[in-house]
């Protein structure tokens, strides 16, 4: 199911790190295969808050709701039995795969020296898999990174009540969250986005009068209408409920995780994880008949 997903590698990288030095980032960019919807929030990777901050507004209550879904395999309560995983008393905060009343954690997880700290626990549960990929926890992830601030917070409230970290300060500029702002600023280059938009040619035509495919000739698309028009295409509902035009905020947004930014859309990519990557393919979709003025957005400073 993760194809090319698995290949991104975030586990030693948050978000955050990812953004900042795109030098740093793997070669392989992840892109779900045509017609194969993204799992697990692979696509969410690049946008997120860091954890301390949606630690600061998290709910354990809420947490506890989402532990319904750890409930098939965990036990949390001190001394409650293992199951198909490990009893999660105490988790926070203690050695990773290692004592819980002698449950056999896979190599995988035990070659994961170190202790479950907020961060690590918000990579863990992003994508069990992605983190150490030979888990036996057969657990797609939570996609939504308040589900894991919450669930993280309820689990700190089972035998661990570690202090929460501070949050960081993050650009105030735009509604976006922190990861999603500072891209908006890059300035893109249209050679280089037209090798990008490869990826995006299984679905998509970007010439003039190019026909529709499994997804809409996208002539012109920077800076027209949202799912509308382009020779009748049938969007789904969940994008047509997007108004507005596609402006290069907004098409940052959506190719960052077109899932997130329209849940129930029709296009199963699973995003770019490259900031610099939709800069680019921006500035190429633009260059093919958009009308949009490209820039810098004023607000870039790093987040700190
Ligand atoms: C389908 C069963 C299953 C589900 C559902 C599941 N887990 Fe697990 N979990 C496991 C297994 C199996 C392991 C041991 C992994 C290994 O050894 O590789 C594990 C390990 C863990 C660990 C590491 C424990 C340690 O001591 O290192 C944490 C933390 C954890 N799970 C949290 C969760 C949370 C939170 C959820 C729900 C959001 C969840 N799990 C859902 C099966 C599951
Ligand atoms: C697996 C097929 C697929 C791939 C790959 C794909 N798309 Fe799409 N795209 C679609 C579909 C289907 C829609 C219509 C979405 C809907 O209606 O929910 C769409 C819609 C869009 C739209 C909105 C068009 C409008 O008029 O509102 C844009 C912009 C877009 N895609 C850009 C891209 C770019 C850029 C890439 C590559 C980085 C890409 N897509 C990769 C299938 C795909």
């Amino acid at each position: 199911m993760f194809g090319g997903i698995v290949a991104l590698g975030l586990s030693t990288l948050s978000a955050h790190y990812f953004l900042a030095d795109k030098h740093e980032r793997p070669e392989k960019m992840g892109y779900a295969i045509a017609g194969v919807e993204p799992e697990g929030g692979a696509a969410a990777a690049a946008v997120v808050e860091p954890i301390a901050n949606r630690l600061a507004k998290a709910d354990a209550a809420k947490g506890e709701a989402i532990f319904a879904k750890c409930k098939a395999c965990h036990t949390i309560d001190q001394g409650a039995a293992n199951g198909i995983g490990p009893n999660l008393w105490g988790v926070v905060g203690d050695a990773r795969a290692e004592g819980r009343g002698g449950y056999a954690f896979s190599d995988s997880l035990k070659s994961k020296t170190g202790k479950w700290d907020f961060a690590s626990l918000d990579e863990w549960l992003t994508n069990p898999k992605k983190f150490a990929d030979g888990t036996k926890m057969s657990f797609a992830g939570l996609s939504d990174p308040m589900d894991r601030a919450n669930v993280i917070l309820y689990l700190n409230s089972k035998g661990s009540n570690l202090p929460l970290p501070a949050p960081e300060a993050v650009p105030a500029a735009g509604a976006a969250p922190a990861g999603a702002a500072a891209p908006v600023a890059m300035v893109g280059d249209a050679a280089k986005g037209e090798k990008v938009f490869a990826k995006c040619m299984a679905c998509h035509t970007i010439e003039q009068g190019g026909a529709n495919g499994i997804g809409p000739n996208l002539y012109g698309v920077a800076g027209d209408a949202i799912a509308e028009g382009r020779g009748g295409y049938a969007f789904s509902d969940a994008l047509k409920a997007h108004k507005g035009v596609w402006d290069q905020a907004t098409l940052d947004q959506w190719l960052s995780g077109p899932a997130k930014f329209a849940q129930g859309t029709k296009m199963t990519f699973a995003g770019l994880t490259s900031a610099q990557d939709r800069a680019d393919v921006i500035a190429y979709l633009n260059s093919k008949g958009g009308k949009l003025t490209l820039g810098a957005a004023p607000a870039a400073a790093p987040a700190k």
